[in-house]
Formats: C-alpha cells, structure tokens, sequence
C-alpha cells in the first residue's frame, strides 16, 4: 500500500495525512515515562558520552536543514547546548573547522543526498562524530554513520517532503530530550517535554481535520505576487520550511524572515499584494509578534496568522488556527498547517504536486 494512492489524489496528500501515524512510529519504545527522557537504541552514546557533548551541529539539505535547524533549536532550549544546522553543501566546500566535542547529525530522509554523505566523509576523515538520522535503511548516509536514529516514516514519494521532516523534528526532540536529561533539565521538565510528544500525532490529526478551511485561505490568497513567511526565534525554521513547500510545489515566490529582521529591509516590499504568513504561537513572545502583524498591516499588507494564540479580533486579515501543544514543540505543529496551505495553493494552480518542474526527490549527484 505504499507506493499505491488509496484513494487519495497524489502522494504528498496521502503522506501529509499519515503523519499522526508515522510519528506514532517514529516514537514506538522511544519514550522512557520511567526516567522521564528519550531512549534511542541506534545512538553509540553512553551517558559518559553524552556528557562529553560540548555542542551539537545539524548538517542536511533542503528541508533536511531546516528540520536541523528545529533541532538546533531544541537542542539549545532543552539541554542548554550550543547548537547550530548548516547545509551540508555549504559545510563540505569550506573547509570546516571539526571540533571534537561537537557531535555531527547528518540528516536525510533517502539517505543518499550526495552532498549529505560528502559532508559525512569530510567529518570521517577528519576525525568528527558523527551520527544519523535518516528514514531510508540501509542506504549509504546510514551505513556510513553506522550508527543513528531511523525514522520509520515509510517510503516517501512526493517530491516534497512532509512525514520525513516532521519525524525528524521528532527525532531531533527527542535527542534534545536526551541530552537535556544527563544534563540539567528536571525531572519535571522532562515529564512535560514527554508528555508534549506523547500528545502531538493526536493533535497533528486535529490540524488535518481543518484541511478545508485551510483550503479557503489558500483559495483567497492565490493570486498573490509573492509571499512572506515571518518566524521569530522558534517558529522562524519552521516558516523557512513553510516558505519552502510553497516555492516547491506552487513556484510562488516565498520568502521567509525573522519577524524583528522586517524593519531592515524586507518592509520595503510590503503592500496589498504581497501577503505574509506570520506563525504566532501561544507563548512569551505573543505581544512582539501581534505588534509585528501590526507593523504589516499599517503598510497595507495583507496577514494570514498560524496561530494557537487568542488575537484581537480583526487582527489578522485570516486565521489558521492550531492546538496548543508544548510551547517548545509548537514550531513542529505549526509547519503541519504551512504544508496544507502550499499545497491547497499548488493544486488550485492547477500544479504537478508530486513532481514539481525542476526538482529531484533525492539529489545523487552533484
Ligand atoms: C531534494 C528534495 C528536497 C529534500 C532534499 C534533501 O532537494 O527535493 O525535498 O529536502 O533533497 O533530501 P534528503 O533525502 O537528504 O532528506
């Protein structure tokens, strides 16, 4: 069942609506409700080891990277560790500097991205630690790390990539999880993070079952010159990824911006026919993101908020509502609504969804 459609009209829909199910996989026996943290069987590191991390780098392409760089993020909440993603086709042609201490995640939903797997050998041949986190077994990224996290996505065929990312942000929660708990995060704060894993396929099926509304927006919006994707700390790699399934699938211009980086330059472009996406979680930057919407709106530009937050009505020009999840888990639910809207628009575009012009599921060669 795999490679056939079930009834749904191509396969980004079909794996979009099969992330509350793929999630549940990718989190089978890795939560330890006992301890309060993460049990990753695939990773090489002991607590001993874990402690020595000193800094964690994410290194993938595409939305590979900017799941990384959700992971980033986590991983400096969650264990107070600095962190940072970088393509790892920027990472392979600058001759980096490998530290140690630092331990290297290659990301890849195929596993074969040749720029992924030159970036592994470059940290190889210079003596770096490196794992992976991959969903296709056996293939060259996961055999060259030799160890890792799988993702039990399942085979992912659309061109654009939806369940892949979203459980590597998992994986990557889960990691920080992890590394938080042989370090500094509680007992309680490693309950909570848990517990907020345990609730989001639950909560990502909510989201789906909103696909109609989504629908409208994306209808009202379709004529639009361009779009901006505006994130702020959190949330902004998860409007990168947003601004990308949009590029992808629609070749809408997108751009995505970290909301306070607006005032110096990008304002520049806003009126009535650009219309920005502005991701809004529920949490203590509430008030620097409501004045961004109004910053916007005073230079004419239409605002479509993803948001679990209560705005004043009227606000926003339209609204995607999402659940309330664990404020440091919102940015993996808040993509789930940007991966509906791309694609509503795509398709009212009348767009080829599965193989956009252009694009390689999974790029082997240079
Ligand atoms: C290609 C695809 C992207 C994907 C990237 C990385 O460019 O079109 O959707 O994010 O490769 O793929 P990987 O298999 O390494 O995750």
């Amino acid at each position: 069942a795999d490679f056939q459609l079930d009834g749904y009209d191509n396969f980004m829909h079909k794996e979009m609506h099969e992330q509350p199910e793929a999630i549940r996989r990718a989190l089978l026996g890795r939560l330890d409700e006992r301890f309060s943290t993460a049990r990753l069987g695939g990773i090489n590191l002991d607590a001993r080891a874990l402690r020595a991390v000193r800094s964690v780098k994410f290194l993938g392409c595409g939305s590979a990277y900017y799941a990384g760089q959700i992971g980033a993020n986590l991983v400096e909440e969650l264990a107070r560790l600095p962190a940072d993603a970088e393509p790892a086709s920027e990472f392979r042609y600058r001759n980096p500097v490998i530290d140690g201490d630092t331990l290297y995640v290659a990301v890849s939903q195929s596993g074969e991205t040749a720029d992924t797997l030159a970036a592994v050998r470059e940290l190889q041949r210079k003596g770096g630690q490196v794992m992976g986190v991959v969903n296709v077994v056996g293939s060259a990224i996961a055999r060259e790390c030799g160890h890792g996290v799988l993702l039990h996505s399942g085979p992912e065929v659309s061109v654009a990539s939806t369940k892949a990312v979203t459980s590597m942000s998992f994986s990557f929660a889960l990691l920080a999880l992890l590394l938080g708990r042989v370090r500094d995060l509680s007992v309680a704060n490693g309950t909570r993070i848990v517990n907020g894993l345990a609730a989001l396929p639950d909560l990502i099926s909510d989201i789906l079952k909103t696909e109609d509304e989504i629908a409208e927006v994306a209808d009202r919006f379709h004529d639009a010159r361009g779009m901006f994707f505006i994130g702020r700390v959190r949330c902004w790699p998860a409007a990168r990824e947003g601004a990308q399934k949009l590029k992808e699938i629609s070749y809408v211009h997108a751009e995505a911006y970290q909301a306070s980086e607006l005032k110096h330059g990008p304002l520049a472009l806003i009126d009535e026919t650009m219309p920005s996406v502005v991701l809004v979680p529920d949490d203590e930057l509430l008030a620097k993101n409501i004045g961004t919407i109004e910053q916007i709106k005073a230079r004419g530009g239409p605002v479509i908020a993803v948001t679990n937050a209560e705005l004043p009505s009227g606000l926003a020009d339209a609204e995607i509502r999402v659940p309330h999840a664990t404020p440091e888990l919102d940015p993996i639910l808040l993509t789930i609504p940007l991966q509906l809207f791309a694609y509503h628009l795509a398709l009212r575009l009348g767009r080829d969804i599965d193989k956009p012009r252009n694009l390689a599921k999974s790029v082997t060669v240079e």
